[in-house]
């Protein structure tokens, strides 16, 4: 494997986001580069509103930067791509499908049809431990088991490229850190390349391969934290030494951002 070319999987090159607003531009994104490579496993943290969702839109291509371009495969993101797949801070599900029917279409829009999907649906909300929900509708359920067929939903469309923004953010403690488990397990497994924002800098550790830290707006990257801390990982890992000494760096990092917000 040495000296094997890692392939380029998103690439971010000098985008910049102003939105236009009544009160006038707000400048989100400045000047953000970035290599993603495949199978890496990105966390993203930062003060709230400094452009971390805007620059997951982009590279969803549910928005264009202002300048600079970003692109997926070597291909120029001009909108969404079955091969990104995005899971919001608020679970976006079909309303008229059951939960099962929920997961189904993400099987079916990758070619597994028929009695296929409906196994391989249950598989995923196993995974997520929803099994017995498969027959109830989204409003039957509770906010964070919604966000739980959310996921289940998007690991079936099995995306080249997963973009995650605060998906365990409004679920307790405890799910949290089962999905979390989850997350782990299915990424040392499969190793897609993930995309994850959040405002955990535990999570962040204990997910990412490299975390990157942004700046108050507008949202540059301030540094690139490589974890060096091997894996598999568990909850436990946040127990080790290193992991003491990645948090408190990060924290005092991202702790200086937020006092730039609150000037
Ligand atoms: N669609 C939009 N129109 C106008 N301003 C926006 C829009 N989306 C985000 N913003 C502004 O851009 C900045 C960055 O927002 P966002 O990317 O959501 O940050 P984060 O996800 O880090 O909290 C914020 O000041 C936010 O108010
Ligand atoms: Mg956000």
């Amino acid at each position: 494997m040495a000296g094997e070319a890692r392939n380029l999987k998103v690439r971010i090159a000098d985008v910049s986001k102003v939105y236009e607003t009544r009160n006038g531009p707000t400048e989100a994104l400045r000047n953000v580069s970035l290599d993603i490579y495949e199978n890496e496993f990105i966390c993203v943290v930062g003060p709230s509103g400094c452009g971390k969702s805007t620059l997951l839109n982009i590279i969803a291509g549910l928005q264009m930067p202002t300048s600079g371009k970003a692109y997926c495969n070597d291909h120029e993101i001009t909108g969404t791509g079955t091969e990104r797949g995005v899971v919001f801070q608020q679970y976006a599900l079909f309303p008229w499908l059951t939960v099962k029917k929920n997961v189904v279409f993400a099987l079916n829009m990758r070619g597994v049809k028929g009695a296929d999907a409906e196994k391989e649906a249950m598989a995923y909300l196993k995974k997520v431990d929803l099994e017995k929900f498969a027959d109830h509708y989204p409003k039957e359920l509770s906010g964070g088991m919604k966000q739980r067929v959310a996921i289940a939903r998007a690991y079936a469309a099995n995306p080249e490229v997963l973009l995650m923004d605060e998906p365990f953010g409004a679920l307790d403690a405890q799910t949290r850190t089962q999905l979390q488990s989850e997350l782990l397990e299915t990424w040392e497994k499969d190793m897609k390349t993930c995309f994850f924002i959040t405002h955990d800098v535990d999570e962040a550790i204990l997910l990412a391969q490299k975390v990157i830290i942004m700046s108050a707006r507008p949202g540059r990257i301030k540094e690139i934290v490589p974890i060096d801390i091997p894996y598999p990982r568990n909850q436990e890992t946040k127990l080790l030494p290193r992991f003491m000494e990645l948090r408190n760096h990060i924290w005092e990092q991202v702790y200086k951002e937020y006092l730039e917000v609150r000037k």
